[in-house]
């Protein structure tokens, strides 16, 4: 069982991802909405809720865990793995390797809550990859509330996103990491603004399960350990209708929020 966990619904963007490339699995998922957003809190509050939210996953029987939230990544990802003995995989560094494969002019954007952002964990990652090409990041602190809003194609959303894009499109930027775990329900409205053939998109969604694949195809004996039979749960801190309604919209279905 794979578990992976969100501050809120946002993380399902990667559960949906890792349904479609690996239908098998069975997930198990928590969506931290009773104290979600993360994205503004402090790294030491962020840590603290990355703990509690992996016991939950793995006190549900959890064999791998996903930190499907950039801003609990960014923060939490070494402390995870230096306190649990289970496989940790989380959204950045996925999301790295594909910029830096990616770009051609070295000039690569990222987009992200303000704790992300403020981490500069993409900008020290890619440097690490690749010193000599440049980052350009911007904090998005007003996308995840419009996503939690269901705004996905208002006409506000459009002007905030080309205030927040305008900057990183001045950069001559080639690659634009998503690095906020909502942001690709914004995928079209964030491509049609920066030009489709200008500007590749990287959605850590994606990423992190074909990262996931490759380690199961890589370690055929936790593989085989894992279990596959029942169908996939999904736990929430906190229902509302607009965490229903998103969840709807990720999965394409009505999903079962349990609230615990
Ligand atoms: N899903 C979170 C992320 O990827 C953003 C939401 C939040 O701020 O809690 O950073």
């Amino acid at each position: 069982m794979i578990g992976i966990f969100d501050s809120g619904v946002g993380g399902m963007t990667v559960a949906r991802a890792v349904e479609t490339l690996l239908p098998d699995l069975q997930i198990i998922y928590y969506g931290d909405l009773a104290r979600t957003p993360y994205g503004s809190k402090s790294p030491e509050t962020i840590i603290e809720y990355s703990i509690n939210n992996t016991e939950f996953l793995l006190s549900h029987g959890a064999q791998a865990i996903i930190i499907a939230c950039n801003s609990a990544a960014s923060v939490a990802s070494e402390i995870l793995r230096q306190k649990f003995d289970t496989p940790i995989f989380e959204v950045i560094s996925p999301a790295v390797n594909r910029a830096v494969a990616t770009t051609q002019s070295g000039n690569i954007g990222v987009i992200g809550t303000r704790a992300t952002i403020r981490s500069g964990i993409y900008t020290q990652k890619i440097k690490q990859k690749s010193p000599d090409l440049r980052v350009f990041s911007k904090a998005c602190p007003l996308l995840v509330p419009l996503v939690e809003e269901g705004w996905l194609n208002a006409r506000e959303t459009k002007m905030i996103l080309r205030k927040y894009l305008a900057p990183l499109k001045q950069k001559q930027i080639d690659t634009l990491v998503l690095g906020c775990t909502h942001y690709p329900l914004l995928k079209d409205l964030i491509q049609h603004r920066v030009g489709k053939n200008r500007i590749k998109l990287i959605d850590s969604s994606i990423e992190v399960a074909l990262t996931l694949q490759a380690y199961l195809d890589e370690n055929p004996d936790f593989s085989k350990t894992l279990q596959y039979e029942t169908a996939n749960k999904y736990f929430v801190s906190d229902i509302t209708k607009a965490a229903i309604n998103t969840a709807e919209k990720i999965f394409g279905r009505h999903i079962d929020l349990k609230k615990v």
